[in-house]
């Protein structure tokens, strides 16, 4: 195992890992992994080729090209897939469901295991997702799980696909969520669940500015060099 500084960030859809992520990764200046958009990307990519066989399934994630830009603190990253922009296409809920059915596949999360490590260099890595900090990197410095309620999380998510242009019913959104959380979290391979390393942060109450103050007051404690900047953030 590399000795790059990991901060992982996992738990479920809508408990605002995406937007916490990728303001730590843009004030850090590390590097950043959205691994739910790897599972994303590979669903809209093995339905372009009408890809369905495992070993097929397997041989694209090898050539999966993902890349990751954030432009600002207050934007989600963008999503390139072989230089194509997919920020938008990739967030809907169909999209999501789509990678949520081939996630279980074990021998895709094995495949997808090189690719997500590969995002870990130097000076540091965020890494956002559902088994960063229990298979993906194991030995990550920090280890953050975020959770909200349901209602919670199905408003929050609601409102994002809004702003991006997505019309959605709150309710039919409430029941994909559940069913996505029961999926990810009941699965044999790599399931939804917090490292026993882990801090649970429960974000239900809390703004974005909330979280990150949380989270920064840990980084402080857990990666002592950056001390000086975090502190600056948090005056
Ligand atoms: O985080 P996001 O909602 O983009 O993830 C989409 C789906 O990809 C999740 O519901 C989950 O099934 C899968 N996923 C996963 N492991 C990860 C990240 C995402 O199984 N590390």
């Amino acid at each position: 195992m590399s000795n790059v500084t990991v901060i992982t960030v996992d738990g479920p859809s809508g408990t605002g890992k995406g937007t916490i992520c990728s303001r730590l990764a843009y004030f850090l200046k590390w590097n950043f992994l959205d691994s739910g958009a790897l599972y994303r990307v590979l669903a809209i990519a093995a339905e372009r080729n009408q890809i369905k066989r495992e070993d097929e399934l397997v041989q694209l994630v090898d050539q999966l090209d993902v890349k990751f830009n954030i432009n600002d603190i207050e934007s989600m990253a963008e999503v390139f897939f072989d230089g194509e922009v997919v920020t938008d296409v990739i967030r809907s809920e169909t999209c999501g469901k789509a990678a949520s059915v081939i996630a279980p596949i074990a021998a895709v999360r094995k495949a997808l295991l090189t690719q997500q490590r590969a995002f870990c260099k130097e000076p540091g890595l965020i890494a956002d997702g559902r088994d960063m900090g229990t298979v993906v990197f194991p030995n990550a410095k920090l280890k953050i799980f975020l959770t909200a309620n349901i209602e919670e999380r199905a408003k929050r998510r609601f409102k994002q696909l809004k702003q991006g242009g997505i019309s959605v019913n709150l309710r039919h959104l409430y029941t994909e969520i559940a069913e996505r959380d029961k999926r990810d979290s009941t699965r044999n391979v790599s399931p939804l669940k917090p490292a026993e390393d882990a801090i649970v942060i429960d974000t239900s109450t809390l703004d974005v500015k909330g979280v990150m103050e949380e989270i920064l007051k840990l980084v402080v404690d857990r990666v002592p060099n950056l001390s000086r900047q975090v502190v600056d953030y948090l005056r």
